[in-house]
């Protein structure tokens, strides 16, 4: 859980995260989060959109781990678009949070509805801002997330500094080749998350052979096979257990053709794979 990646621009980033995606705001977010710390995550995502930033904050202080240790990841959420509107939502979180930066600050959507006849613009406006921030060292790196390749494409057009991460949804039933070969190519680290399919892959028999044959958990294999491929896979669970056993990834190795196989159940949950309804 200490191994890391460099981002483009040398910062180091812990290979696993924990994600709080759909974690319940107060004694939820905060009993996940400490247990995840106690557990040696080092690395936790979270976003303004989840509502849970307070409870997040509250139990990175109350875990006694130093700030300089631990990665912490938020993102701008759909409202908040614009250059003046993202200085102030940065503020606003690092406010909840309770610290001083951040590690890591990500445009959480690249078009969302309301924004969808000016999105280059407001995406250029917002980058300006996150630049700033990152310049002002409130932002250690900044990124994005959802984002295909054209907005990728276009927000490099005017963007001084190129995005560290693109998070994206990421797991055996959705790839997104397209996505991880462009942020590849451009030297941006593809973060998974609901790296485990939001739970509806458990139930794939070939995943469930090949946990057998590890002597490890479902969870376990697909959270190795996105680490074997060099995505950051952010794991969320509400459950100590399970936030344990989340880390136990890094005494064994999938076998290529294990890996093959994983890829090969491409779509097989039924989630979201065609790109257009994905995100357009
Ligand atoms: P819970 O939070 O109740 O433990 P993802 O990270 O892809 O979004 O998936 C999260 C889902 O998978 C949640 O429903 C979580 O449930 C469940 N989950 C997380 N880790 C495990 C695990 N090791 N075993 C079984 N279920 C897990």
């Amino acid at each position: 859980l200490t191994d890391t990646y460099a981002l483009n621009n040398g910062t180091k980033i812990p290979v696993v995260g924990f994600g709080t995606w759909q974690t319940p705001d107060g004694q939820v977010a905060y009993d996940s989060v400490l247990a995840a710390l106690k557990a040696g995550y080092r690395h936790i995502d979270t976003a303004a959109a989840y509502g849970n930033e307070d409870s997040v904050g509250k139990a990175i202080a109350d875990s006694g781990v130093d700030r300089k240790d631990l990665f912490v990841t938020t993102k701008l959420w759909n409202a908040d678009h614009g250059y003046e509107a993202a200085k102030q939502a940065l503020a606003t979180s690092l406010d909840k949070l309770g610290l001083d930066y951040v590690d890591l600050y990500l445009i959480h959507w690249p078009n969302p509805a309301a924004m969808r006849d000016n999105w280059q613009q407001l995406n250029a406006d917002t980058w300006r801002a996150m630049e700033e921030a990152y310049a002002d060292r409130k932002a250690r790196a900044i990124g994005v997330s959802n984002f295909r390749p054209k907005h990728l494409d276009t927000l490099l057009e005017t963007a001084k500094v190129v995005p560290a991460v693109n998070q994206i949804f990421l797991n055996p039933s959705d790839m997104e080749p397209e996505v991880v070969a462009y942020n590849e190519a451009h030297g941006i680290l593809s973060e998974a998350y609901s790296p485990l399919g939001t739970g509806k892959i458990f139930g794939i028999t070939e995943l469930q052979t090949m946990a057998e044959k590890y002597d490890k958990s479902v969870a376990q294999v697909v959270l190795r096979w996105s680490l074997q491929h060099g995505f950051l896979p952010l794991p969320k669970s509400v459950h100590a257990d399970r936030i344990q056993q989340n880390t136990e990834i890094f005494d064994f190795e999938l076998s290529e053709d294990d890996m093959a196989t994983i890829d090969g159940l491409r779509g097989v949950a039924g989630l979201a794979n065609d790109p257009d309804t994905v995100n357009f």
